[in-house]
């Protein structure tokens, strides 16, 4: 492409282009690079909207040296939208040559969003758990879980039933229409309890849009991996209460909620307790480098907090790029007189 173009590409592009099982290999590539010091990762920028409007926008950059590419997503999370027939989170990604600045990609990031985070509980869920897991619990089965959900069953095969809690009946019916129709000889029961459905849940993955934490009273088994996509109100007492803390990017997840957690507390005249990086011991990228086990051992209960990470977005965001220039898809679109 001619510099000074831009290839535009839509959501249908991406999710062409895009397929599942090449996202979890870049999640473990990048993660990896980022550990070994080649990926830059600057604290991403989080901007509530609250009490206007009931989400946040946050500004994400990175930079990968391998990838000849650094990158800026823009995305966020409107609560309320499911109500009006849109996605909870949205966003776009824009790619530049780092050498010269010259913007070449902008492309749709909802899907690369939501694609990435469930790949993320899949590596998580690869790496951390103990072996054979056969039971895995969701809490909150929209968007994330589904993505959580798909990546998590690709990731371990020896999972036989998997347990949904879900208060929209239609989230259910696509959550069954989509990973229940892909996996047809796993066991999906909905339940009520979220403790009856942890228990003897060897993963458990969490991700929902209530305005109020729903495991922080929950009693995981022994061996359990915990994987906390979503979770308000995250209180540094209670991570403590987990034997490891695996997270991905300790600084951002700790900015963002605590702005969450003090506007809610502000709002609701509720407690509030700040965390700090130093609740994480160890990152995934670490553990996916080979730098630290993860799982020390089978009886552990880990707990794994992500935030959400740019590197993601923007390796997915090349990966796009690339298949669309080698099979000519896209828009190419005149964006300087060069
Ligand atoms: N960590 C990350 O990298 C990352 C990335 C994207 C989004 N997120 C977060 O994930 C969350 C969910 O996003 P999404 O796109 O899946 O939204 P979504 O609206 O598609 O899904 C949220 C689900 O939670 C369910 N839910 C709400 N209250 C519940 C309750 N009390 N019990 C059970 N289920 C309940 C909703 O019905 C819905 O199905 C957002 O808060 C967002 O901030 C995190």
């Amino acid at each position: 492409m001619k510099e000074g173009r831009i290839l535009f590409l839509n959501e249908a592009e991406c999710k062409r282009l895009l397929p599942l099982p090449k996202v979890l290999e870049l999640m473990e590539t990048v993660l990896i690079e980022h550990a070994e010091g080649t990926a830059t990762l600057p604290v991403k920028l989080h901007m509530g909207l609250r009490p206007d409007y009931n989400g946040y926008i946050n500004s994400m950059p990175s930079y990968l040296k391998k990838h000849h590419v650094y990158g800026v997503k823009l995305a966020g999370c409107h609560y309320e939208n499911p109500k009006k027939g849109l996605p909870t989170s949205i966003g776009t990604i824009n790619l530049y040559n780092p050498e010269n600045g010259l913007p070449f990609a902008i492309m749709d990031g909802t899907y690369i969003t939501d694609i990435r985070t469930g790949a993320m509980a899949g590596v998580a869920a690869k790496f951390l758990s103990g072996p054979a897991p056969q039971v895995l619990t969701i809490v909150g089965a929209g968007m994330q879980g589904r993505t959580a959900s798909l990546s998590i069953l690709a990731s371990c095969p020896t999972i036989q039933e998997v347990r949904l809690i879900e208060i929209n009946p239609t989230m259910l019916s696509v959550y069954m229409q989509t990973v229940g129709k892909a996996y047809p000889n796993v066991n999906f029961r909905h339940l009520q309890d979220i403790q009856q459905a942890c228990t003897g849940a060897q993963i458990v993955h969490v991700a929902h849009s209530a305005p109020k934490p729903l495991v922080r009273d929950i009693t995981f088994d022994k061996g359990a991996t915990v994987i906390l996509t979503a979770e308000p109100f995250i209180a540094r007492q209670w991570l403590d209460t987990f034997d490891t803390r695996v997270t991905d990017f300790p600084e951002c997840l700790v900015t963002r909620l605590n702005q969450e957690a003090e506007y809610y507390s502000q709002r609701d005249g509720l407690p509030y307790d700040p965390l700090t990086p130093d609740f994480s011991d160890v990152t995934i990228g670490e553990v996916v480098a080979g730098k630290h086990p993860g799982r020390k051992t089978p009886d552990e209960v880990i707990v794994a907090v992500f935030v959400g990470m740019s590197i993601e977005d923007v390796i997915c965001a090349k990966e796009v790029y690339d298949r669309a220039v080698e099979q000519g898809f896209g828009t190419e679109l005149r964006l300087l007189d060069l």
